[in-house]
């Protein structure tokens, strides 16, 4: 019988491959397997140990549960025959990642396992725009919310009220919410004034920023075409867009061409998986 090998989850940051931890790369260069989800770049995934099996696990729209199923099965699976497996996840695994989930999992199977954090989009993406989520004199504090309500009632679990006092909000997974969202704020009593910005793919080729304000991002972030991944930020740390920004990112300048490494699994991924990106 094998002896167990060891998991690691490992955030991959919002996808350049210059954004990820050393800890990160270093564990791809002994990997025996990488796990990998929607979000990552081929460029990523070639740091890694070049004999590695690699295995795309994005997951469908709609097919969630049992896509995570799945997951969690294969990660036990490949640690029981002796593997070291680097189970690659984007931003940061542990926010809004599903990182912890199967962090349980793992324990309940009595499989050895670490988690090595990310940079997260909810940070960077923002950052990407040049717009910091705190500001001395803007604001003093930050929450990050899903946007992503599949029943009303996650919809009523956040308390609006309460995040429209917020001074900066940052909003993940609201490409398809982003009215709902705006309009609940405004009616909890924040200005429709509030400048608010969208940032579309972070630190991929192509990155889109939308800057307007709550009354009236749905409308534009919907007229410029913004599809996911995007992140949603509203506060006043919006106004330091046009002083912060970096004209021309060098990050994004220094690889020539590369595409995203998964596989398109349906409509709605295939927007973005699969697509060609030039410099
Ligand atoms: C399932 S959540 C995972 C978040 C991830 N764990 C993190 O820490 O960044 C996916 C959401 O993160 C945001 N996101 C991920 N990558 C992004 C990027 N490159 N640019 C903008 N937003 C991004 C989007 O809101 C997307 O819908």
């Amino acid at each position: 019988m094998n002896e167990i090998g060891m998991v690691y989850l490992v955030g991959a940051g919002p996808g350049h491959p210059e954004l990820l931890t050393v800890k990160a790369v270093n564990l791809l260069r002994q990997a025996d397997v990488i796990v990998y989800d929607r979000l990552i770049q081929e460029d990523v995934l070639d740091l890694g140990n070049p004999a590695a099996e690699r295995i795309y696990m994005g997951k469908c729209v709609g097919g969630h549960a049992s896509r995570q199923d799945e997951i969690d099965a294969l990660l036990v699976e490949k640690a029981r025959e002796g593997k070291i497996v680097v189970r690659l996840k984007g931003g940061d695994p542990f926010l809004f990642g599903r990182g912890a989930e199967e962090a349980e999992y793992l324990i309940e199977h009595g499989i050895p396992f670490d988690v090595i954090p990310g940079v997260s989009s909810a940070l960077s993406a923002p950052l990407s725009a040049g717009i910091p989520v705190t500001h001395r004199d803007l604001a003093s504090g930050v929450a990050i919310v899903t946007g992503h309500f599949s029943t009303d009632e996650h919809e009523q679990a956040l308390d609006f009220s309460a995040l429209s006092r917020m001074p900066t909000l940052v909003v993940l997974m609201g490409v398809h919410t982003v009215a709902t969202i705006a309009s609940r704020l405004i009616q909890a009593g924040r200005e429709p004034s509030t400048p608010a910005a969208m940032i579309q793919t972070a630190f991929w080729p192509g990155q889109k920023v939308v800057v307007s304000t709550l009354g009236t991002i749905a409308e534009e972030a919907a007229r410029q075409g913004v599809v996911a991944p995007a992140t949603l930020v509203i506060g006043d740390v919006v106004r330091m867009h046009e002083k912060l920004r970096v004209a021309a990112r060098e990050l994004q300048n220094q690889t020539g061409e590369f595409s995203c490494a998964a596989p398109a699994v349906s409509a709605v991924d295939a927007t973005f998986a699969g697509m060609t990106f030039t410099n």
